[in-house]
């Protein structure tokens, strides 16, 4: 099986990107964030405290979070319930950021992303895929933007879903979640050693797909894969 690692950032356009790249190449598209945000969420409605470790670890018994695909788009059930287009608001993605700092939740993670991997081919997104989750992969990326391009498309984004939010707002949000995932002792965002970096600031959708794309198929194809 062949498995692709992208890290990044958040809104680096890592899911949108890697969702197009993989339907092109015919592998299996895995937003590992969605896994976190599901979590999150789960926390949010019992009254939790995302940032809590101890009341975060006491929930992870009762979960159940289940992936599936409709029409080839990754689907998140939370105890049976699809919450897809109820892990993408603002206070969920802080709640992620939260939950993900801990090692319980990414110990809870692992195995789940190590078995799509095994059984698939994989184009695998998230923070730690190419330095925890796969450090075997056969191409590892790092997308990233600069903050301030992230923010706009985000912002973008949210606007078009109708909330109501200023740039700034958004921009504040991105580097807090940025600090966050960097600084935070467990799985930080870092770059995988052998990671192939892109920088997508000054691509637009097309010419990043075309990059990330160029990439994977030069590695493969030297790989003998
Ligand atoms: O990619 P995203 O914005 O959907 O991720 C949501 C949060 O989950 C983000 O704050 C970082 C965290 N995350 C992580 O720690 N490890 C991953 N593999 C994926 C996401």
């Amino acid at each position: 099986m062949i498995s692709i690692a992208i890290d990044g950032p958040s809104g680096a356009g890592k899911s949108t990107i890697s969702r197009t790249v993989a339907e092109k190449l015919g592998y299996l598209y895995v937003d590992t964030g969605a896994l976190y945000r599901t979590i999150g969420l789960y926390v949010l409605r019992k009254g939790g405290d995302p940032k809590n470790e101890q009341q975060v670890e006491a929930l992870l018994p009762e979960l159940k979070v289940d992936m599936g695909y409709e029409n080839g788009i990754q689907q998140m059930f939370l105890q049976g319930e699809n919450v897809t287009g109820q892990i993408r608001t603002p206070q969920v993605s802080m709640a992620a950021s939260g939950v993900s700092a801990h090692s319980c939740v990414r110990a809870y993670l692992l195995e789940l992303q190590r078995r799509l991997a095994r059984e698939n081919n994989v184009i695998m997104d998230g923070r730690d895929i190419g330095t925890v989750v796969l450090p075997k992969a056969d191409v590892k990326i790092f997308l990233t933007a600069s903050s301030e391009v992230r923010a706009k498309r985000r912002f973008d984004e949210l606007t078009a879903k109708g909330e109501n939010t200023t740039f700034e707002k958004v921009l504040e949000d991105v580097e807090k979640r940025d600090y966050a995932d960097i600084h935070r002792a467990i799985s930080p965002l870092v770059q995988a050693e052998d990671a192939i970096v892109a920088d997508t600031s000054q691509l637009n959708f097309e010419e990043s797909v075309a990059l990330i794309q160029k990439i994977i198929t030069e590695h493969l194809s030297t790989q003998n894969v």
